[in-house]
């Protein structure tokens, strides 16, 4: 059993920067024709001028003969002015501004604080039809950890759609029922992009065999029931719902510790995990939409030329990947993988 698709677009993906991205770039340029870039380095990208010179450091380590398109954004600040916007709107190469509510995730220290102090400067995005990305959880340590998305729709998200009309959103890596259900009665111009380890694991995961730090991501997996909503949504054709990973590599020794990082890397696998989902749901047919189609309409792009073809072939995944002077766990290490990319000149010899 195989199938062919229009190659797919990750729209949410953290490359890290240094030798550490030029080793995790060629997994997603294997299989994504372009993929939206996360600016939370350290420092973060919060300039137009700091996302073009990051552009051009992943194009510098891209494997040879890749044609990967890096789809750059900018990391809002308290402090990042409407000029900034302005600029970063008139630069083809960057499609959005993130909002990380400070300290909700990995490297959200420098995040916004009140989003009050960037009314202005999101009133600009609207104006220029910059997207603002959004990590939403709230970060407020009353909140128990398992409510911080639903919260932060009621208490930040809702009230900042109302507050700047127009203003288009992506609903970063949602997690709940509720955010499916907020999506869908919201306007247009919110979408949300939902990850391979949502659709596929859910909170036991954490647990199973004991403490798991690789299943340690931020948002943190939801009840089971929360996995079946958004697996609901990925599946059912409608296009405010697309592809990203969030594929978030972190070293091995910044995982397995006290205190580890938060984030699961599945870029080695990522399309090929999420055609396991979805054909548990019995949908192969609605994967294109969701990773090709729908990402690139609601950011403007063309969609993507040629065709990646899966097949249905088990592959065991490896421990480990290099990672600059470390290494990387991978989602599934070890385990087996249920879908495999064909390799051009295989895809001629497959029946049809
Ligand atoms: C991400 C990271 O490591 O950069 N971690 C994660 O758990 N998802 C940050 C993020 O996307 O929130
Ligand atoms: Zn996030
Ligand atoms: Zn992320």
């Amino acid at each position: 059993m195989h199938l062919t698709i229009t190659p797919p677009d990750d729209m949410h993906l953290h490359l890290r920067d240094g030798r550490a991205m030029a080793d995790v770039v060629a997994h997603t340029a294997r299989t994504f024709a372009r993929a939206v870039i996360m600016p939370n380095l350290q420092p973060p990208v919060t300039t137009a001028a700091a996302a073009c010179a990051y552009r051009q450091r992943i194009i510098d380590a891209l494997p040879e003969g890749s044609n990967f398109e890096p789809l750059m954004t900018l990391y809002l600040t308290d402090l990042t002015s409407p000029d900034e916007i302005v600029e970063a709107a008139a630069d083809d190469t960057i499609v959005g501004v993130k909002l990380y509510p400070a300290g909700a995730t990995t490297n959200s220290d420098a995040g916004v604080t009140d989003l009050d102090l960037v009314i202005p400067t999101l009133e600009t995005m609207s104006e220029h039809c910059l997207p603002l990305l959004v990590h939403g959880e709230v970060t407020d340590p009353a909140v128990d950890i398992f409510d911080r998305e639903r919260v932060f729709i009621d208490r930040v998200l809702a009230p900042l759609v109302e507050r700047v009309p127009d203003l288009r959103v992506v609903f970063e890596h949602i997690t709940t029922a509720d955010a499916v259900a907020w999506v869908l009665q919201a306007p247009p111009r919110i979408v949300a992009t939902i990850t391979p380890h949502h659709l596929l694991l859910d909170r036991n995961a954490i647990f199973s065999g004991g403490l798991d730090p690789h299943h340690y991501c931020l948002p943190v997996l939801k009840r089971n029931r929360h996995r079946e909503a958004l697996l609901w949504a990925a599946t059912s054709g409608n296009p405010r719902f697309f592809l990203g990973t969030d594929s978030a590599p972190h070293p091995r020794h910044a995982k397995e510790c006290a205190h580890g990082c938060a984030g699961i890397f599945s870029a080695h696998a990522a399309l090929e995990l999420y055609a396991e989902a979805f054909e548990d749901a019995d949908a192969l047919h609605l994967l294109e939409g969701f990773a090709s189609h729908h990402g690139a309409d609601f950011y403007g792009r063309p969609r993507n030329g040629g065709a990646i073809t899966l097949v249905r072939e088990e592959w065991t995944a490896p421990a480990t990947y290099a990672f600059g002077d470390a290494v990387v766990v991978p989602l599934r290490a070890g385990g087996t993988i249920r879908w495999r990319v064909a390799k051009e000149e295989d895809v001629g010899t497959l029946e049809r």
